[in-house]
């Protein structure tokens, strides 16, 4: 894919580019919803993502290809132009970003033009839009020298998507996308933004990621819904405890503080958070000890939470966990916002090869097609590729 983005950017823009980005999907192990409500999350980048092929212009224009989007051509804009335009499609990500970058008081007079092409399924749960977040920054952070960190990228990235795109997610995407290493999980506090970095050698094990093939957008999704539950359920805790977040309580709070809230929809997203914020401090120390089979019961466990509290999961996806689970998976569960999406299994190596079989046969005896079923490595974040590595 790298030879084919060169070969784009010098087909769409007559001239070699000055240089090739890969910008990763992410999947999180474990932390479902925590991150907007101060939780902990455990997250790692993958080898799927985005190719983007790049060089600074001498004026204000910014020209954006995508080989995935082939139909909407080169999209243009102007450097004095930076407002929401519905027909701008994925490049208000772009606009986003030097829109994000002006209010904090960069002053950008110089456009570039960037051809990509992408293998992430988009809306298949791998964060698509962290990704093209992403590698915009650095993009900008390169060819402007503003010598931007991965994290300060990465809060520039979310509070584009939260105040120009309009989702209220949380760090967790754009922070794994910005800092991820090979081989590396990382375990964050949301809310403080701690981080450690926890080892991820998949050798004897391997995470398996099957697409349920039903795309949502988050902005359409109930993704935001939950977002304002989540806060209900906060203004009504802060009336009786000192918190800044959900996740400041622990499982065993939910039992102090559940009588305050009367909505039982409302009980169940909180019991959801304070339990699924203790896993995922109890998965990272499973991955650390490489012990699969207790990291894969978690899995389990933050799926049925998913499911049953927290309302985000589907048929579909249901349905791929218990296929999964009983084609040989150690765990199995929904990752990303939700309502579609991918699934994240758990499978010991020397099963893979009957794992796959397994799940391919009972899925095509359900749906009468192949499920898509991908072995994802743990690669690192953003950044330029050299033509010699
Ligand atoms: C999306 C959001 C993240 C996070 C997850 C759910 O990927 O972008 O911030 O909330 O959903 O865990």
């Amino acid at each position: 894919m790298k030879m084919q983005v060169n070969e784009l950017y010098k087909n769409r823009f007559d001239k070699n580019p000055d240089k090739i980005y890969f910008s990763p999907g992410r999947v999180n192990i474990i932390g479902g919803h925590t991150d907007y409500n101060g939780g902990a999350v455990l997250p790692f980048c993958i080898n799927l993502g985005i190719y983007a092929a790049a060089s600074p212009r001498n004026d204000n224009q910014v020209n954006i290809y995508s080989d995935n989007l082939p139909k909407k051509g080169i999209i243009s804009f102007k450097l004095d132009n930076l407002k929401y335009h519905e027909q701008r499609g994925f490049a208000n990500y772009a606009s986003g970003l030097f829109n994000e970058l002006k209010v904090r008081g960069h002053k950008l007079k110089k456009g570039f033009n960037l051809a990509m092409v992408g293998n992430l399924p988009r809306g298949g749960g791998l964060s698509s839009s962290a990704a093209l977040l992403l590698l915009i920054s650095n993009v900008i952070n390169d060819f402007n020298n503003l010598g931007l960190t991965g994290t300060e990228m990465a809060l520039i990235s979310k509070n584009v998507e939260n105040n120009y795109i309009g989702v209220n997610c949380g760090i967790m995407d754009q922070f794994i996308i910005a800092n991820g290493k090979t081989k590396k999980a990382i375990y964050l506090e949301s809310n403080t933004l701690e981080y450690e970095y926890i080892p991820c050698e998949m050798n004897s094990h391997k995470f398996v990621l099957v697409n349920s093939n039903v795309t949502r957008k988050l902005t359409e999704s109930k993704y935001n819904v939950r977002y304002s539950e989540t806060q209900e359920v906060l203004k009504i805790l802060q009336e009786h405890v000192s918190i800044h977040h959900i996740c400041d309580l622990k499982p065993e709070d939910y039992y102090k503080y559940e009588k305050y809230i009367h909505l039982t929809y409302l009980k169940r997203r909180f019991k959801h958070l304070v339990d699924e914020h203790a896993r995922v401090k109890q998965a990272a120390n499973a991955l650390k000890s490489r012990d699969f089979v207790l990291l894969g019961n978690l899995l389990s466990l933050a799926h049925e939470s998913a499911r049953d509290l927290y309302e985000i999961s589907s048929d579909k996806l249901d349905d791929l966990v218990l296929i999964a689970m009983k084609s040989g998976s150690l765990g199995s569960k929904m990752i990303g916002g939700g309502f579609g999406g991918s699934t994240l299994n758990l499978v010991k190596t020397d099963d893979l090869e009957s794992f796959m079989t397994n799940f391919t046969k009972m899925y095509f005896e359900k749906y009468k097609t192949k499920p898509i079923i991908n072995t994802v490595e743990v690669t690192s974040g953003t950044g330029e590729i050299q033509w010699l590595n």
